[in-house]
Order: structure tokens, then C-alpha cells, then sequence
């Protein structure tokens, strides 16, 4: 879990947030123990920009695997960075409702849930024919 907040605190450090000032870390841990890290990247089109957790899926797809087994956010100011809505069922895509996420700060964890907390009664790949 260490290595895995201290990726996306690293990775924080390259987020291209110039609209809303906020940066933000994500890492994720596949089944092969692999970590991959991503951050956000916005846009002067504000809608066209993404999420960190967005850019940490990509990575691990390019890598070519499909399943993440934790999760680590960093997110700035005092509250809970955790993966806005559509972040979450993109996650939901590659990961259980049991899967930690581990939600942090600058200066480390500050709370541990799971997706399914998250995402409850969530939609995913399982349910199609
Ligand atoms: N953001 C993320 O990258 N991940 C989250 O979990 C929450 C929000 C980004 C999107 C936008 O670039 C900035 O934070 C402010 O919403």
C-alpha cells in the first residue's frame, strides 16, 4: 500500500491542472503486483479535460492487462479526493466491489473504502449476455 500512495503522490507532482488548481495522483496495482500511475490532464475546452484515475486505467491498458486489485488517489485541500462518479465505474470496469481505495492527502492516507462503497449496486462488465 506504500509504494502505491507514494506512486501517486509522485505522480501528482505532473498533473497539468492550470484551470482548477487542483492536482491530482492516482495509482493502481494490478494482478501482476505491476503499479501504474496517472494524473489529471485539463483542457482549455474545461470539458475535455480527465481524471487522474482516467490517465492510471490508460496505463495499465497500454501495458496490456485488465485487472486492478487497489487503488490509490491524491487529492489536495482538507476533504476526501475520491474518484468523482464517472471515475468509478470506469474503475468498476477493471475491479471488484471489493477492491481497496485508498484515499489520500498530501501527507498520506486519510481513509480506506472499498469500490463497492463507492459504487454500490454497481453495473459491470458481469451483468452483460
Ligand atoms: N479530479 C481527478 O483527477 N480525480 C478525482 O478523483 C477527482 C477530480 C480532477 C478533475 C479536475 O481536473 C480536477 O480534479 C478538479 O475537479
Amino acid at each position: 500500500m506504500d509504494d502505491l500512495i507514494a506512486a501517486a503522490m509522485s505522480v501528482r507532482d505532473r498533473a497539468y491542472a492550470p484551470y482548477s488548481g487542483y492536482a491530482v495522483g492516482a495509482a493502481i496495482e494490478s494482478e501482476s503486483g505491476q503499479v501504474y500511475a496517472g494524473c489529471n490532464v485539463e483542457n482549455a475546452a474545461y470539458p475535455q479535460g480527465w481524471c487522474a484515475e482516467a490517465s492510471a486505467i490508460t496505463a495499465m491498458i497500454v501495458a496490456g492487462e485488465r485487472c486492478i486489485r487497489a487503488v490509490a488517489v491524491v487529492g489536495g485541500g482538507d476533504g476526501l479526493c475520491t474518484p468523482c462518479g464517472g471515475c468509478r465505474q470506469k474503475l468498476r470496469e477493471f475491479a471488484g466491489d471489493d477492491t481497496p481505495v485508498h484515499v489520500c492527502g498530501p501527507e498520506g492516507l486519510r481513509r480506506t473504502v472499498t469500490l463497492g462503497d463507492l459504487l454500490p449496486l454497481a453495473f459491470g462488465p458481469e451483468l452483460l449476455p
